[in-house]
């Protein structure tokens, strides 16, 4: 997010300061810290008058990005959908892995990759020494497309901006995006699945390292190319344990 984008998302929340979560090496002009907001000095902010209403809960930036998609009505997915699926995991997480959309079972539970597919997910992940909880899991669609059927255009331009608030409050060190719908909206190609695997591309300005394999869901109707997403697996552990 550019500073000015910044200053006026801070501002339509009522943020009046920042608070710089604890170094994870991204520097100090990363750009996406994670706005709070503070108690201003006692000295500065007098005792209130027994007749007024007392202050609002602080909102964080993550708070206010749930209730956003919680509420959204951008596109016409609203109107069919059970629940959001925000996404889940942790925030500070090294590793984020970006799906397609939810399916029937995120839909009913509001989580992503809760089904068969997300069981294999999980799998894939401790195949490589990681607990789901240890990374941030997310959609480039917060809502369910009615039948599975394939995002919409206008449905991912609508979404686009959410996932790109996650992906700047998390700042990973490595985006692993599973399957051609996250690969091609991340990286704004159509090359296939497998031409796009096995080479380390670079998302957003901040050009974070991006690595694309086969969608869990892929894996489960064709075991056969599992070996290849093991490959995959094995070049993410090795970018997760570069420094
Ligand atoms: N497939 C996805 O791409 N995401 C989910 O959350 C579930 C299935």
């Amino acid at each position: 997010m550019d500073g000015g984008c910044r200053q006026q998302y801070l501002d339509a929340l009522g943020i009046v300061s920042w608070v710089r979560r604890g170094d994870k090496g991204g520097g100090a002009d990363a750009g996406a810290d994670e706005a709070s907001l503070e108690t201003p000095p006692a000295a500065a902010n007098p005792a209130p008058a027994a007749t007024e209403t007392p202050s609002p809960a602080p909102v964080s930036a993550w708070e206010a990005l749930e209730a956003a998609v919680a509420g959204c009505q951008a596109c016409e997915l609203h109107r069919s959908r059970t629940h959001t699926v925000f996404g889940v995991g942790d925030r500070n997480a090294r590793l984020m892995i970006i799906g397609e959309a939810p399916g029937a079972e995120e839909d009913r539970q509001g989580e992503p990759f809760v089904g068969r597919a997300g069981q294999l997910l999980n799998a894939m992940l401790r195949a490589i020494g990681l607990e789901r909880g240890q990374v941030f899991i997310a959609n480039i669609l917060k809502c369910r497309p009615p039948g599975n059927r394939n995002p919409a255009p206008d449905e991912v331009a609508a979404c686009a901006h959410f996932l790109r608030q996650q992906v700047a409050l998390v700042r990973p060190q490595v985006i692993l995006a599973v399957g051609g719908v996250a690969a091609h909206n991340l990286l704004q190609t159509d090359d296939s699945v497998g031409r796009l695997r096995q080479r380390v591309h670079a998302y957003g300005e901040n050009r974070i390292p991006l690595l694309v394999t086969y969608h869990p869901a892929y894996l489960l109707r064709r075991p056969e190319e599992k070996a290849k997403a093991w490959q995959d697996l094995q070049q993410l552990h090795g970018l997760l344990h570069t420094d």
